[in-house]
């Protein structure tokens, strides 16, 4: 690694980390990029093409050990900028969903996350500079039916982001939460939620949502939205009743619902 600016990218094999990662690697970082899956190297060899280091690290971030893993690669390097991005969602009613998986969503969206924010903000403060972007949702704003869990996670980061943030008011420190909603990525699939309406609609670019995100930690922003339609569902989430938007929900994520949208408008 060389002694220019350094990045950590979280969740960077696929979908919106994948597309931080490459406007980091454009913007000159040295970037470590880390997922659970071998495709995190494949990632880091596209990556490689802005000229950039980059290091890839295969890593279960919904254990300390895999976080601190990372941490190690990182070699006590000075951390410029943490895009926390990794996570995952789980579709289907609450009570049908096996407890491994729900608590996957838990380890990896809340434990791990928290724990590598710590770890990282720490190390900021010591040096009294960096920036922090958590990828949390739109999500976060309303109760998730069908989505229960992941709902929940993405409301826990989308507060501790703004926490976070005014704890270190009196640093140079900022913490910056993206909120996107549906976008193009594996996310669904994942999530085994392609019988469901958001499943099969169209989506947010995942290339846009990045951006979004970038420039929002480069103006130490304290949240973005991502999308039109997104900040529209976000001013609605303000002002509708939580048993409203729990109704609202169901609609876009019960299984079956993906019937209710049209061949011509299906992008699965
Ligand atoms: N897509 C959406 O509609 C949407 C909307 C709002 C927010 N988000 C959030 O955006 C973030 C990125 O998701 P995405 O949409 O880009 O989905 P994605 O394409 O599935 O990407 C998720 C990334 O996180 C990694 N990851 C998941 N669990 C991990 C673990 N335990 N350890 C290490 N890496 C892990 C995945 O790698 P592996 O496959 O190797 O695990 C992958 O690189 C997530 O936090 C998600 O909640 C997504």
């Amino acid at each position: 690694m060389g002694n220019g600016k350094f990045a950590i990218v979280t969740g960077a094999s696929t979908g919106i980390g994948f597309e931080l990662a490459h406007i980091a690697a454009k913007e000159g970082y040295d970037l470590i990029v880390v997922a659970d899956e071998p495709l995190i190297n494949n990632a880091a060899e596209d990556l490689k093409a802005h000229g950039t280091n980059v290091i890839s690290i295969e890593a279960d971030l919904a254990t300390i050990e895999g976080n601190d893993k990372l941490l190690e690669a990182a070699q006590g390097r000075p951390i410029d900028i943490l895009l926390a991005n990794a996570g995952r969602g789980l579709g289907k009613a609450f009570i049908d969903q096996d407890v491994a998986d729900w608590r996957r969503v838990i380890d990896t969206n809340v434990l791990g996350t928290t724990y590598l924010l710590q770890k990282v903000a720490q190390q900021m403060v010591a040096r009294n500079a960096g920036k922090i972007l958590i990828t949390g949702s739109i999500a976060g704003l309303m109760p998730g039916s069908y989505q229960a869990v992941y709902n929940a996670t993405k409301a826990y980061l989308d507060s501790f982001s703004y926490a976070l943030r005014e704890e270190l008011r009196d640093t140079d420190i900022t913490v910056t939460v993206l909120m996107p909603g549906p976008t193009e990525t594996e996310f669904f699939k994942r999530a085994d939620m392609m019988d469901t309406k958001v499943g099969v609609s169209e989506k947010e670019d995942p290339a846009a949502t990045a951006r979004h995100g970038w420039d929002a930690l480069q103006s130490g922003a304290a949240h973005v939205v991502s999308g039109f339609k997104n900040k529209l569902q976000a001013a609605i989430s303000h002002v509708t009743p939580d048993s409203v938007l729990a109704k609202m929900h169901t609609g876009m994520a019960e299984p079956g619902s993906a019937a209710k949208v049209p061949e011509s408008k299906r992008v699965d």
